[in-house]
């Protein structure tokens, strides 16, 4: 089979396909023919050597994909062959022909979702979906300030704080980025490209604050919500697309009676299978019913695997990116 592979943590453009022999699923695992893969950002971190998972080298990259089950190890009595299935891969290799996954973390695809959708709703969705209910328990009528509001898991913080009842303050570095975060919801939208982030958020919530700031930019923008955050609030801290990881006054939080609150949807999955469950079911309902979409940016074959990459990582992506095998 063809794969992508990382035989040396540097450059995107390193990035080779090669024929590899198929894997072979072992104990409680499926081998999966691979379909679609979400690209996100944490893949271009990982090829990089610049993510906090360092695998030994060469590997495949790529985590969340959507395939048709080809063969099952030992120990997978509620799975069959040709199943259709979602699957996230925290061992990697989803950029390839085939991939292994554990069977804990394959799930069916629900009827009439698309590969494309199937393939991107986890990661980004996931994480957003996590962020708000488990962490920030983001209450009706709340402010919400999402940040990066138009990249994968910024637009589905969108979606799902416009669901959970939220007003949704959009924040993106150009006005097309802003035009997709109100086509997705948004109520409120600031360029902080040129409008003063803090100043801002203050003028839209009368001098209140945010309730909830959802961040997966970090860097300057994080220091102005920091600055601009109501009491009680939750300021989520989800990534660092600008390439900085900031630090905090932490008098601020004392004075605004503020909590800086952790995400990691990759460990949240592994400790809490069940709730990780219960999410998926409420993030499936609500793509039938239309309030979760995934907008597809792009597509690219897998033989473009490294184009899609430095796509994601070039900060010009409008919902997510997907790489397919035919
Ligand atoms: N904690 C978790 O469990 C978790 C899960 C998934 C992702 N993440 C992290 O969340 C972050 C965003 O992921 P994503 O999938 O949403 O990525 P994405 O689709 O590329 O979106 C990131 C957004 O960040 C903004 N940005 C600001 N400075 C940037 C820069 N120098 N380069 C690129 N983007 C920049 C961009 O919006 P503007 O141009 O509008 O500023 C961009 O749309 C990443 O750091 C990722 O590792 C964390």
């Amino acid at each position: 089979m063809k794969a992508v592979v990382c035989e040396q943590y540097g450059s995107i453009d390193n990035l080779t396909i090669k024929e590899v022999n198929d894997p072979t699923p072992g104990k409680g695992e499926v081998l999966v023919k691979v379909k679609a893969v979400g690209v996100n950002f944490p893949d271009g971190l990982l090829v990089q050597g610049l993510y906090q998972a360092k695998p030994e080298l060469p590997f495949t990259p790529g985590s969340e994909f959507c395939g048709e089950i080809e063969s099952l190890g030992e120990g997978v009595p509620h799975l069959k062959p040709g199943r259709r299935v979602i699957c996230m891969s925290p061992s990697f290799g989803a950029f390839a022909e085939k991939a292994v996954v554990n069977c804990m973390m394959t799930i069916p695809v629900p009827p009439d979702m698309p590969d494309h959708d199937a393939a991107n709703i986890l990661c980004a969705h996931g994480t957003a979906h996590h962020a708000l209910k488990q962490r920030a328990q983001l209450k009706q009528g709340e402010t919400l300030v999402v940040l990066g509001a138009a990249g994968g898991t910024g637009l589905a913080a969108v979606q799902i704080g416009k669901l959970m009842g939220a007003r949704v303050i959009a924040v993106c570095s150009t006005d097309e980025k802003l035009a997709i975060a109100k086509e997705n919801g948004a109520d409120e939208l600031i360029n902080y490209s040129n409008e003063n982030l803090k100043d801002r958020i203050k003028a839209l919530t009368n001098r209140k604050g945010a309730d909830v700031v959802y961040d997966p930019v970090g860097g300057d923008a994080f220091k102005a919500c920091a600055g601009a955050m109501a009491r009680n609030g939750r300021l989520l801290v989800i990534g660092f697309a600008s390439g900085t990881i900031p630090e905090l006054a932490v008098n601020l939080t004392l004075v605004k009676e503020y909590s800086v609150v952790g995400v990691f949807w990759g460990s949240f999955v592994q400790h809490e299978p069940k709730v990780f469950m219960e999410n998926m079911q409420e993030l499936f309902t609500w793509y039938k019913e239309g309030g979760v979409r995934i907008e597809i940016d792009s597509s690219f074959s897998l033989e473009n695997t490294a184009a899609a990459l430095n796509h994601v990582m070039g900060r010009q992506v409008k919902g997510k990116v997907v790489v397919t095998t035919n």
